[in-house]
């Protein structure tokens, strides 16, 4: 049976990249299919998986059919205790109610379970959009649980954009990712909370200490060093991917343009390691021209660039 993943509106190549890279990174072989709006995605990990780690998904299950007519509609799945059944417009028309009460009218007279709106064994969606109508079910609504992050600063990733990151390296729990600008350590702390271990640089001593801080405000124990980004290379054995999050502007330990310092850290990625890096629009460096980017307005002062190379 095929996953399936509601996107949203805003950022929706972002989300829908985030959903097939996390398929991916347990599966090489999954397939895709697109649609506005919605991807379904054929793979060995379960749809629950995938939800649990995705930021943007909005609603997730699997297709169990599709349907042209409500006459027609067959449903072959075990009668659930009690249902609710939800209609999700995707097409560019106004529906009403009418579709999904009629569905779990005649679902209802057919499996005679309860309807439960607050607390059903099983969701039924209707989904439909411009081109077909879709059945998905699910027996949990399965969401991301976020870390929580003891201390706080300005600059830092929102966890949301950090667990989004770390999902685009396509790493999983058998592997090792570095942030080598961890800053207060949201990438750390989202890639730990998956299950991803993770090495922590920053030259500045006191984000070190706020990344300790949150990394053990959430049990966790991902490595930090204080020191500049070029250590990494003394762990490229150890790392299966980079994921980090760039400075935006020049700091006050540095003289280094944020332009330089671009070029200079892509100087010195090890070849053929993910990549997915963050850093501020207008920075853009040739070396980053092949890779895949999403823009990720923040304020009218602030757009980032999520870059990601293979
Ligand atoms: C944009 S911030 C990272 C924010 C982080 N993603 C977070 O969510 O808190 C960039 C970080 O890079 C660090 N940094 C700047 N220059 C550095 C260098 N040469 N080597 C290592 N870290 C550096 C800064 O101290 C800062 O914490």
């Amino acid at each position: 049976m095929a996953s399936f993943f509601v996107l949203p509106s805003q950022h929706e190549e972002l989300a829908r990249d985030e959903i097939i890279s996390i398929s991916k990174s347990y599966d090489t072989k999954t397939r895709v299919q697109s649609s506005p709006r919605l991807v379904f995605v054929e793979s060995k990990v379960s749809w629950k998986k995938i939800a649990s780690r995705s930021t943007f998904s909005r609603y997730s299950g699997e297709i169990v059919n599709t349907f042209e007519d409500v006459s027609h509609i067959d449903l072959p799945i075990p009668r659930p205790a009690s249902f609710v059944c939800r209609t999700i417009n995707l097409s560019s028309k106004k529906i009403g109610t009418s579709l999904e009460r009629q569905i779990g009218g005649m679902l209802k007279r057919k499996w005679g379970s309860q309807v439960s709106l607050s607390n059903p064994h099983l969701t039924v969606y209707v989904i439909v959009t411009d081109d077909k109508k879709y059945l998905g079910i699910t027996d949990c609504i399965v969401n991301p649980v976020h870390p929580v992050k003891a201390v706080k600063h300005p600059h830092e990733l929102d966890m949301k954009l950090g667990r989004c990151v770390v999902n685009l390296s396509q790493l999983n729990e058998k592997k090792t990712l570095c942030d080598p600008f961890c800053g207060t350590g949201t990438i750390l702390l989202e890639a730990e909370s998956m299950g991803i271990n993770a090495i922590g640089i920053d030259y500045d001593k006191i984000m070190c200490k706020i990344t300790s801080k949150n990394l053990s405000a959430n049990g966790f124990c991902s490595k930090v060093i204080n020191s500049e980004y070029n250590k990494m290379l003394e762990f490229k054995e150890e790392i299966d991917g980079i994921v980090t999050d760039l400075p935006y502007g020049i700091s006050s330990r540095s003289s280094v343009s944020p332009q330089r310092l671009v070029k200079d850290f892509l100087s010195i990625v090890p070849k053929r390691k993910k990549l997915v890096m963050v850093y501020k629009k207008g920075l853009e460096v040739e070396e980053m021209n092949k890779a895949k980017k999403y823009e990720i307005y923040r304020h009218k002062s602030l757009t980032r660039i999520i870059g990601v190379s293979s």
